[in-house]
């Protein structure tokens, strides 16, 4: 490719995240979205899949889900011009740090939130992971057919709990049995909610935001409260600051309601418009690299293990962040130096997968891997290195403890662990007295793949004893007294040997505080 065609290659390309609490209605929307960029024809495709739900203990099931959820990893389509890549976050029992990683691999965020309930748990987790990398957040109220809270109180409640300013792009007009429509305050027009009736979806506002009296609606009381709404948003709400937006310290708020489609394809025209293309990725070496520069480089941000029970062999997904990737092309991994031929990739599409012919900076593909690739790692084409920022580590919620099940097979258990840990699979920690290994995850998920790829890839059989859920906490090594530690706070090390407490709860916490307010705890991601 020459350098204007990578250029505007890369500057079409729009790589996000859906991100929510289970039932908001991602699966929904990002049906709906897949409708308007044409991959599927009908609605209930991706939703079908979904509902496939595996029985958590058997690992043939998750195979089978995890087939499928890998070709709709990466969503892929063309809308008003523009290459759009929606990343897979999994909810549910799927959570996992994955889930958290593949935030690193986006440039822009869509927080889809269920407008009965408000922000929830699993929302608050993502956005932290999302905020901190400073890339731009969307939201879109859903549900907005149902009756849900009000509006103001909505927004006001993204400043309180997230800490973000709310911008409404368009106000609802009404809700639930009464909702009538959309205001929309950006493109001056009203969208009106014309459940499964044909007729003109839009009424024009005219240049102070008013609709021509003779219009029957404007004389209605939805309207008028409507105004007032607006005029109180006017003035006291926040004004809209798109470089606020584009560092994530303001997110501009659509309504709608995904199932009905309503305000669907208002939220994807605009996003589509916001959105930033692919911008420069920050280096270990503190330098920072162009998408556009002309070597192709890439970072691997989730593995996915097992994907064929006949072939032990991996995916790797690799976020492109500059050049073009091409079929068969050798790189570097940076981290050993090894040369690799990829001549096996993947790229994955809401139905089919198909071979990868070409990639730019922004897109992600997955390549097969028999054991070279790690999460965080850099691969590079060209001849200076190229490595990326480190992935940051999150910390873990879940621990088990475990131990080999047979004594005598203390080598493949201490191998496979190793090697589990050290694709990023689960996090291990030790105790600090005697030893021994726990286990640290976010998600139930990956101790199940844990132990099954124990079993399979090492031959290890383990016994994982659960923990259950504790709050994990760093304390500065110069600080710590064993003697600090109860059954209420067990002290752990990490695989850096940095102590950390694992407290019971977060009252455990407190009272830890309390009784040594001089000591300094700290969480992670
Ligand atoms: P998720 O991926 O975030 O977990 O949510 P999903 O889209 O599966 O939606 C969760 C439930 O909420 C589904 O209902 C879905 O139909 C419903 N839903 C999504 N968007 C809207 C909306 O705009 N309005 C209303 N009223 N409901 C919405 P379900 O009964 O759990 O599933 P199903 O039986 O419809 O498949």
């Amino acid at each position: 490719m020459k350098p204007q065609e990578l250029k505007a290659a890369v500057d079409k390309r729009r790589t996000f995240a859906i991100i929510s609490h289970p039932d908001a209605g991602k699966t929904t929307i990002t049906e709906q979205l897949l409708l308007f960029g044409g991959v599927i024809r009908e609605a209930g495709t991706v939703k079908g899949r979904k509902s496939s739900h595996f029985a958590k203990s058997d690992w043939m099931a998750i195979e089978k889900q995890r087939g499928i959820s890998v070709t709709s990893s990466v969503l892929q389509f063309q809308y008003a011009g523009k290459q759009i890549n929606i990343l897979d976050t999994p909810g549910h029992e799927d959570f996992s740090e994955d889930t958290y990683r593949t935030l690193m691999a986006v440039d822009a965020a869509v927080m889809v939130i269920d407008s009965a309930k408000g922000i929830e748990a699993q929302t608050k987790k993502l956005f932290k992971v999302v905020k901190q990398r400073g890339i731009p957040i969307f939201t879109f109220m859903n549900k907005l057919d149902r009756d849900g809270r009000e509006p103001l109180d909505l927004i006001a409640e993204l400043e309180d709990l997230l800490g973000i300013e709310g911008y409404a792009m368009n106000w609802p007009m009404g809700m639930g049995k009464g909702l009538a429509g959309l205001y929309d305050r950006v493109d001056h027009r009203i969208e009106l909610y014309r459940e499964n009736e044909a007729g003109e979806k839009y009424l024009p506002l005219d240049q102070d935001g008013k609709l021509d009296p003779s219009e029957p609606l404007a004389n209605d009381s939805i309207y008028t409260d409507t105004l007032d709404s607006i005029e109180l948003l006017n003035d006291a709400g926040n004004q809209f600051d798109l470089k606020k937006v584009m560092t994530g310290d303001q997110t501009p708020v659509f309504f709608g309601s995904a199932l009905t489609n309503f305000g669907v394809e208002t939220f994807l025209k605009h996003f589509v418009e916001m959105a930033p293309a692919p911008g420069p990725h920050k280096l270990q070496d503190g330098r920072e690299i162009s998408p556009t520069d002309p070597n192709f480089s890439g970072f691997v941000f989730k593995i996915q293990a097992n994907m064929n029970p006949n072939h032990r062999d991996r995916i790797a997904f690799v976020r492109i962040g500059a050049g073009e990737f091409e079929r068969g092309m050798d790189v570097t991994l940076a981290r050993t130096g090894k040369v690799l031929r990829l001549n096996n990739s993947t790229e994955f599409m809401a139905d089919t997968r198909e071979q990868v012919q070409t990639a730019v900076a922004g897109d992600i593909v997955g390549l097969y891997d028999t054991g070279n690739f790690q999460i965080g790692d850099s691969i590079y084409a060209g001849k200076d290195p190229v490595e990326y920022e480190k992935l940051p580590q999150f910390t873990p919620e879940l621990f088990m403890r475990v131990t080999p099940k047979n004594v005598m097979k203390q080598k493949s258990f201490h191998k496979g662990m190793q090697q589990l840990v050290q694709e990023g699979a689960v996090q291990l920690y030790r105790t600090y007295t005697t030893n021994d290994y726990i286990l640290g995850a976010v998600g139930q998920l990956q101790f199940e793949v844990f132990k099954f790829r124990m079993q399979n890839e090492y031959n290890s059989e383990v016994v994982m004893t659960p923990i259950g859920s504790r709050v994990a906490r760093w304390i500065d090594p110069d600080q710590l007294d064993e003697k600090m530690s109860s059954s209420r706070n067990l002290l752990v090390k990490d695989s850096q040997g940095l102590p950390l407490f694992l407290f019971e709860n977060q009252y455990a916490e407190r009272w830890f505080a309390d009784k040594y307010p001089d000591v300094k705890l700290t969480a992670k991601l």
